[in-house]
């Protein structure tokens, strides 16, 4: 599903935000991204949905290789990638409804195939009845449910996320971070950059720990530090 191979990144002169990245994930995984702060963990976020391009090495997604990828392309790629953000990055006023209907208005997708998604991926997310609500009248793990189910509706192969919990307090981080699980166990690829210690290791996927650009760490089973 994802193959990075001698990946460096640089923004401008600055020094490199990834130097020398190997990354290897199979269909089906679900992967933590961990380190500190300015580790990286974004940036390579950002090369997954070709937010960005690699300065050198190779990123391919789901049988693409992004550098090569014409322009036209992009849009096509765009929708085998659900991604999630810290902030949801939903459109407050709209509805819920709305919100996770965008992405299928954008791309002509009929009105009946629409009234069959919408429905199907707020279900998934446990949203079906806050469907008439505007998003900035739910709570915060709500909003996020929504932008998962936004990320969903194109039925992508992999879901990407950068810090999903990290607005939300402990319990409703668990509850997004459930639904991210539940998500993974219908097939879809699941990678999530954390900060969020206690979910690292209440899951023990398999962590990936980045350190000023490097994979220092990529384990199984996982704790969000490296066990002595
Ligand atoms: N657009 C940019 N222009 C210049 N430098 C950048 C840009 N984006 C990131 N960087 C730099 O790249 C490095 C890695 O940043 P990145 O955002 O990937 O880290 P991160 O692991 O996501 O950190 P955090 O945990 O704080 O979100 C940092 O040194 C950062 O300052
Ligand atoms: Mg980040």
């Amino acid at each position: 599903m994802i193959e990075l191979a001698n990946v460096h990144k640089r923004y401008g002169r600055y020094e490199e935000a990834l130097s020398g990245v190997d990354l290897h994930v199979d269909p089906g995984e679900f992967v933590f991204i961990v380190g500190p702060s300015g580790a990286g963990k974004t940036t390579l976020i950002r090369l997954l949905y070709r937010e960005e391009l690699p300065t050198s090495g190779t990123v391919r997604v789901a049988g693409k290789d992004l550098s090569r990828m014409r322009p036209r392309e992009v849009p096509y790629f765009r929708r085998q990638v659900g991604v999630v953000f810290q902030d949801f990055k939903l459109l407050p006023e709209r509805t819920v409804w709305d919100n996770v209907a965008f992405a299928l208005v954008v791309t002509e997708v009929s009105p009946k195939e629409i009234r069959r998604r919408v429905p199907a991926v707020l279900e998934l997310v446990g949203l079906r009845d806050r469907a008439r609500m505007k998003a900035q009248e739910l709570s915060g793990g709500e909003q996020q449910r929504v932008a998962i189910a936004r990320a969903l509706v194109h039925g992508p192969p992999l879901l990407i996320a950068d810090e999903p919990t990290g607005n939300l307090d402990p319990t409703t981080a668990w509850e997004v971070v459930q639904v991210l699980v539940d998500v993974n166990h219908r097939g879809t690829t699941v990678v999530v950059a954390s900060h969020a210690k206690a979910l690292v290791d209440a899951l023990r996927r398999r962590v990936v720990e980045l350190a000023a650009g490097r994979v220092v760490r990529d384990e199984v089973r996982g704790l969000y530090v490296h066990e002595a």
